[in-house]
């Protein structure tokens, strides 16, 4: 069977979630849900990150334990994640003692096959994103998102890159690793590898708030090992746990491991965790997926930091939790940063979902009320016209799964809207009312059904993201276990004995 691990990057316990997090964790939900319609046994793994000096220092600041204000923040993130219907497997936080255990056995083995060793560490450190930076603007002293950089000097115990130096530049150059866009690759290049890639300092002496160093505990352990870990340690990497066979570390051919992240995570994920990985001689993940940042309408990366979020509350307050996930998943072009607001994702909402796909599922079960009683059959398409929109519908099918596989969400989306778009023309050319009094049923139900038929395709294909209302509509038309299933979409013949349900709610309301 065809096997899918998906990750979202595990979210800082230090406040709320906000609209970036969301988005990450909808898409990769939407990407289980797909691969599961096609077959795929999957498995989503999402988390929170719980050291550091970021939540340590947070965690003073308010006068309350580490502890007790990461069980607070990860509460608002399991409850976030509940109602956005994300459905995920396994929720890993690190401070879970059985992560920790985990860490500490991956840094022994490395520090056993001498790969660690002492010096001194020194550069400019931001603590919001817990990473060094090389090159900095000295002038500002502030980091790529505009968070403040200190100056740190202390020792600590580094990782010994050597021969994996050489081995990642190949890897990435040749992309071998997989990493989408494939622009994310040469950033990487340029940025920390052609300069000769410097070791990492992997220990802490003035963070209290982390895991110990196994043979030291005056030193903590580097956030950032800590946390890369989590994608294996869940699967219980270091007990033999069957779960990390089955989920990583196999030759199987149909087995993929996707790892979603943003592009200001990519060093972290796409050097040091495949170094970390080579180094133990464990798999790597088969596909790195970085996109870009939901930026303001200055450009500027949205964070809670920078005091310029949209919150999940009040997408879903305006648009529902279908709404939110599909403005979310439409809007975002994964390669680039987009420029995001309430006014935007109204827009969207509006012109998508009101005018388009909820209009056209409403026409059509009007029209069938109407005209048909509420009933229609199978029938063979002959008409010209009508069987030409049944081809654009077969056509809209294949152009999705194209580009949903590719990561183009946006551009499988708009393949549907033009299909409901050229139905509409359709019906406006054909003239149901017109057919009705000249009693002409045998093209009136051609007709018909090609927009039943439309309805499918799209809502069907659409499912990942609008977990609620595609379910709604399907029972709105009694649709059969069948028409409703991925597996067999290209056969309109699944479409048998449509009967509809006495009334309609309106879909998706219009927003003004
Ligand atoms: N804890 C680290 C990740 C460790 S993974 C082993 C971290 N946490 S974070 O809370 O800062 O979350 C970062 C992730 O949130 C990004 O990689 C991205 O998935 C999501 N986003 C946060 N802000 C974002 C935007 N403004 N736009 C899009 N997504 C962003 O980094």
């Amino acid at each position: 069977m065809k096997r899918c691990y998906i990750t979202t990057p595990i979210y800082y316990a230090s406040g709320k979630p906000h609209i970036g997090h969301a988005f990450t964790t909808i898409l990769a939900d939407v990407i289980k849900r797909y691969k599961q319609q096609n077959g795929y046994e999957a498995y989503f793994l999402t988390g929170t990150d719980e050291h550091g000096n970021k939540i340590e220092s947070k965690a003073k600041s308010l006068g309350l334990d580490p502890q007790t204000f990461v069980d607070q923040n990860v509460a608002y993130f399991q409850q976030m994640w509940k109602q956005l219907d994300i459905n995920f497997d396994h929720f890993i936080r690190t401070t879970d003692l059985s992560h920790k255990a985990q860490v500490q056995h991956a840094f022994q083995l490395l520090y056993d096959k001498g790969l660690i060793y002492q010096s001194n560490w020194e550069g400019a450190y931001c603590v919001e994103c817990e990473q060094n930076y090389f090159t900095y603007d000295k002038q500002t002293m502030l980091c790529e998102i505009g968070h403040q950089l200190t100056l740190v000097q202390e020792p600590s115990l580094f990782i010994a890159f050597k021969d994996s130096k050489d081995w990642i530049g190949e890897m990435i150059a040749t992309n071998k690793l997989n990493i989408t866009p494939e622009s994310r690759a040469a950033e990487l290049k340029n940025n920390f590898l052609d300069g000769g890639l410097n070791d990492l300092a992997l220990t802490r002496q003035n963070v209290t708030w982390g895991i110990p160093v196994p043979f030291d505990n005056k030193q903590t352990i580097y956030v950032w090992f800590d946390a890369l870990f989590n994608y294996i340690t869940n699967l219980g990497f270091a007990h033999n746990d069957p779960k990390f066979n089955k989920w990583w570390n196999n030759n199987d051919e149909e087995h993929e491991v996707i790892h979603l992240i943003s592009r200001e995570i990519t060093r972290f994920h796409c050097i040091y965790w495949p170094i970390f990985l080579h180094q133990l001689g464990f798999k790597l993940p088969t596909q790195f997926l970085s996109h870009g940042w939901i930026v303001d309408g200055n450009g500027h990366k949205m964070s809670k930091s920078l005091g310029n979020v949209i919150s999940p509350e009040e997408l879903l307050a305006q648009f529902g939790v279908d709404g939110t996930r599909y403005c979310l998943l439409k809007e975002m072009r994964l390669d680039k940063d987009n420029r995001c607001s309430m006014a935007i994702f109204k827009d969207i909402y509006n012109a998508d979902l009101a005018n388009s796909f909820g209009n056209h599922a409403s026409r059509t079960f009007g029209m069938i009320k109407k005209y048909l009683g509420g009933q229609l059959d199978f029938i063979e398409v002959q008409d010209p016209q009508v069987k030409q929109l049944m081809d654009q519908a077969n056509q809209a099918m294949v152009q999705f799964d194209t580009a949903w596989n590719n990561f183009q969400f946006y551009k499988g989306i708009n393949g549907l809207l033009q299909l409901v778009f050229q139905a509409s023309k359709l019906i406006d050319q054909l003239k149901p009312w017109e057919l009705v009094k000249q009693t002409d049923y045998t093209l009136l139900k051609q007709l018909l059904f090609a927009c039943v038929r439309c309805t499918q395709v799209c809502f069907v294909l659409l499912s990942p993201i609008l977990v609620h209302t595609s379910t709604q509509i399907f029972d709105l038309f009694n649709f059969s276990a069948q028409a409703r299933s991925k597996t067999h979409l290209a056969d309109p013949q699944q479409l048998q004995k449509i009967s509809l349900a006495p009334v309609i709610q309106p879909l998706f309301k219009r927003l003004d």
